[in-house]
């Protein structure tokens, strides 16, 4: 993957990198509701994909015993750099979520928190077929998106400015069932969740 094909995909969340974790106590009630959710065990490999500053990762870490594969991907380095609290043991790559550089069915859970909603329909679709390649059979994917009540409240700011895939999609809202149905899952748990972001967490199986 050539460098400048990279920045143009994420160019728009690399230059918010600096101060991306100013806004993660917003996520945090919705990332935490999603690791109830998910009940993630010691054996069992986790990906999250879209890692960003690895927020999920690191509310995650807080959990004992905490599994001993965990894997961050993101397209944007700058992103990658933040996230230097998660585990110095968990690994961080820089990859396109639409071409995931894993084996297929070499994890049992997969996580995009905030993610699909900032995505356009057919990259969410790829970003979906891929997750579902990687988990293993009976795997569990776990997404947080901002729940789409948010929506009516905000509709004339985010017809403004919530078109495209950069850090201004932010709060455009999305319910990922049809998306994740399409891809193959079923879904096992929804969860709104209206502490910080009002946000919605979906529990899926491969
Ligand atoms: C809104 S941030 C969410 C970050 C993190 N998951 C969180 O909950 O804070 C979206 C992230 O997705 C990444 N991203 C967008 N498109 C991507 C793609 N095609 N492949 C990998 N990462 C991507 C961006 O670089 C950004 O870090």
């Amino acid at each position: 993957m050539s460098a400048s094909r990279r920045s143009r995909r994420t160019r728009g969340w690399s230059s918010v990198a600096a101060v991306y974790d100013r806004q993660l106590a917003l996520e945090r009630p919705a990332l935490r509701s999603l690791l109830t959710m998910l009940r993630i065990g010691v054996d069992e490999a986790l990906l999250d994909v879209g890692t960003g500053t690895g927020g999920l990762l690191r509310e995650l870490a807080t959990i004992a015993p905490r599994p001993k594969r965990a894997v961050g991907v993101d397209d944007s380095p700058q992103m990658l750099e933040r996230a230097a609290p998660v585990p110095a043991d968990w690994e961080m790559v820089a990859a396109d979520a639409q071409r995931l550089p894993f084996a297929a069915a070499s994890f049992d859970v997969a996580t995009a928190t905030y993610l699909l909603h900032v995505l356009e329909p057919t990259v969410r679709a790829a970003v979906l077929a891929e997750i579902h390649r990687v988990l293993r059979p009976g795997g569990r994917v776990g997404l947080v998106t901002i729940a789409p009540p948010f929506a009516r409240l905000t509709w004339p700011l985010l017809r403004a400015f919530s078109a495209g895939a950069g850090p201004l999609a932010g709060l455009r809202p999305l319910d990922p069932a049809p998306d994740l149905l399409a891809a193959g899952f079923t879904i096992s748990a929804r969860l709104p969740v209206r502490r910080g972001y009002p946000s919605l967490c979906v529990v899926g199986r491969r």
